[in-house]
């Protein structure tokens, strides 16, 4: 079946690598704001019996949403074959439980939402926390990929002596994964939240990686808190300046110059948000 893929806005470079890698066809589509904001879409392109890839990465997700659904929409009724979302950031996974009464447990509607429109998901790294799997939310077929051995890859060729910093007892999973295969050493520090921007870090005895690079790995950087508070404590702990490694780079606000000037010595992400940070290629992992 002929494969057409379409770039929502701000997600045209990885679609064109995604197009070139496939041998596929560029979908051609109009997508702008009416005067009062509302959304304008027009499909160019003849999608009729063909697999439609609709790629659209989902960090700040709100105004996103309904341009995707109206792509998705428009291309079923223009006889798309099956509609597959690839969102190599996949947005609102954290609330995946109402800490306070009336809360809305938002994860789970996303995922309903998103189940409602299109036949299948790809995506990268989604933040598991609470849950095993994203078919605990998601009604449709979905494929998750990991980006651990790429930063493995990256870090193996990149780094002499890296120590490996996991920032909290959930990235453990990964950090261990990627320590793996980069062959190196890894620790995990002890994080608490009280907050949004209000994040308590813990590091244990780190005296026999004084000499070692140390790299801290994590799945999403935010608000940068995680980042700069364990910063802070490798500065104290008489550490080298780390280099900072997420997957996903979604930098609220002025995360990213935080970070640096926390002292951090570089700071890579995956291209699964398009961001001057992206260092590490990962478009193969979107190709089932
Ligand atoms: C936490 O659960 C995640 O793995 C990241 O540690 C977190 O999303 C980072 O957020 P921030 O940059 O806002 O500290």
């Amino acid at each position: 079946m002929k494969k057409i893929y379409f770039a929502l806005p701000g997600n045209e470079d990885l679609t064109e690598i995604l197009i070139q890698k496939e041998k596929a066809e560029k979908g051609i589509v109009e997508i702008r704001s009416f005067p009062d904001g509302e959304t304008y879409v027009r499909i160019v392109s003849d999608v009729k019996d063909k697999k439609v890839f609709l790629v659209c990465t989902l960090h700040l997700p709100d105004s996103k949403l309904l341009p995707l659904y109206f792509l998705a929409k428009t291309a079923k009724e223009f006889g798309a074959k099956s509609i597959c979302l690839i969102a190599p950031y996949l947005a609102y996974m954290r609330q995946d439980k109402a800490f306070n009464t009336g809360e809305s447990v938002t994860s789970t509607y996303f995922a309903n939402f998103i189940s409602g429109f299109v036949d299948t998901l790809i995506t990268i790294d989604p933040h598991l926390h609470r849950r095993s799997s994203l078919s605990e939310i998601y009604s449709i077929p979905t494929t998750v990929s990991h980006a651990a051995s790429h930063i493995s890859a990256w870090i193996k060729y990149t780094i002499e002596k890296p120590i490996l910093i996991g920032p909290d007892g959930e990235s453990e999973q990964w950090v261990a994964e990627v320590a793996k295969n980069a062959n190196a050493p890894y620790i995990i520090l002890n994080k608490i939240r009280h907050g949004d921007r209000d994040v308590e870090v813990s590091i244990p005895n780190v005296d026999e990686y004084k000499e070692h690079i140390p790299i801290l790995v994590d799945d999403i950087i935010s608000t940068g808190r995680t980042m700069i508070e364990t910063i802070k404590h490798l500065k104290n702990a008489g550490m080298k300046p780390p280099i900072c490694i997420g997957v996903h780079a979604v930098f609220a606000k002025n995360a990213y110059q935080e970070i640096k000037k926390s002292g951090a010595k570089e700071i890579i992400t995956c291209n699964t948000i398009p961001h001057e940070s992206n260092k590490i290629d990962i478009s193969d992992l979107l190709i089932l």
